[in-house]
């Protein structure tokens, strides 16, 4: 669909019958994709492979040691993946604020941000933190270009933060879902089962149906990826529109920001907000 360059994501995930990732990273080195996001357990093998071949590998994890980890078998660069994300959030529940953090204190490593990102507020937010950037999943499926039935999208619309389900916590392969009727009766199932047997909630939570969802446009089909970031998704633009959008607003999101600090001044005795220093705001303007 695009005459530009594009990476491959390839997510190495626990699977009754486990595909064959060395041959899945064999087709993206002979197909010359440039660059691949690595996501999921143990990727060193395939990084190795990867590495080889001269391809630029971006590893997206949810935890420092996950991303200390990546650093060491040799990725170029890390997606940091906070709790509110879309899918696979890990086991720890670190959310970005303190995720980013830990990120720019200890990776010496650059590292983009992901998970609960739709605005240019969360890009300067982001970017204050240190990210180099952001990566946005939920976001990009509510835009004219998503390949995906207009009644998901309208889902997503309508939706609020607190619309998603965890599953799969007792298997320790916990997903961020869109909190249908599935999801809702596999999380029951999850928690009430004496049994702890995985077949009990195979057929809830089975990806083939999850992925007709995008197709015939029921919701409640089967179980489909989304983040707590649709509390802050109304609208349907163009990817165009979007990006456009969100540049427009971090400048101002930055600009207004700058404007609460000045360099250089001093708080006048007739401030009306004279504790503005002791809360370390810098020289207040007020
Ligand atoms: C529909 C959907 C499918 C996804 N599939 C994958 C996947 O196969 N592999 C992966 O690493 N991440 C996958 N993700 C996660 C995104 O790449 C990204 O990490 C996440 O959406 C970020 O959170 P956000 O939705 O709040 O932006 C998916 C996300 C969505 C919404």
């Amino acid at each position: 669909m695009t005459k530009y360059p594009f990476g491959v994501n390839l997510t190495l995930l626990p699977a009754l019958v486990p595909p064959d990732y060395a041959a899945y990273a064999q087709v993206i080195i002979d197909e010359g994709i440039k660059i691949v996001e690595t996501a999921g357990n143990s990727p060193g093998p395939v990084i190795k492979q990867l590495k080889a071949a001269g391809t630029t590998i971006l590893h997206k994890c949810t935890t420092i040691r996950h991303a200390q980890s990546a650093v060491k078998l040799g990725v170029d660069f890390l997606s940091i993946d906070g709790f509110e994300c879309a899918g696979h959030v890990g086991e720890h529940d670190i959310t970005n604020f303190i995720l980013l953090s830990r990120a720019r204190q200890t990776l010496g490593v650059p590292f983009i941000a992901s998970g609960g990102f739709a605005d240019g507020h969360g890009l300067a937010a982001a970017l204050a933190l240190g990210a180099c950037g952001i990566n946005m999943g939920t976001r990009f499926m509510c835009t004219v270009e998503a390949p995906i039935h207009q009644n998901i999208k309208q889902a997503i619309v309508d939706a609020q933060e607190t619309d998603t389900e965890l599953v799969l916590r007792r298997w320790r392969n916990t997903s961020r879902l869109f909190a249908n009727k599935v999801a809702k009766a596999a999380v029951q199932i999850e928690k009430t089962s004496p049994t702890g047997k995985f077949e009990e909630v195979a057929e809830f939570v089975s990806g083939k149906r999850g992925r007709q969802v995008f197709l015939n446009g029921d919701k409640d089909f089967g179980v489909w990826t989304a983040g707590q970031v649709m509390g802050l998704i109304h609208d349907v633009p163009t990817c165009e529109e979007l990006l456009t959008r969100i540049e427009k607003e971090a400048v101002e999101a930055m600009t207004q920001t700058q404007a609460l600090y000045q360099t250089g001044g001093s708080v006048e005795k007739t401030t009306n907000n004279p504790g503005a220093e002791v809360y370390g705001i810098g020289k207040s303007k007020l």
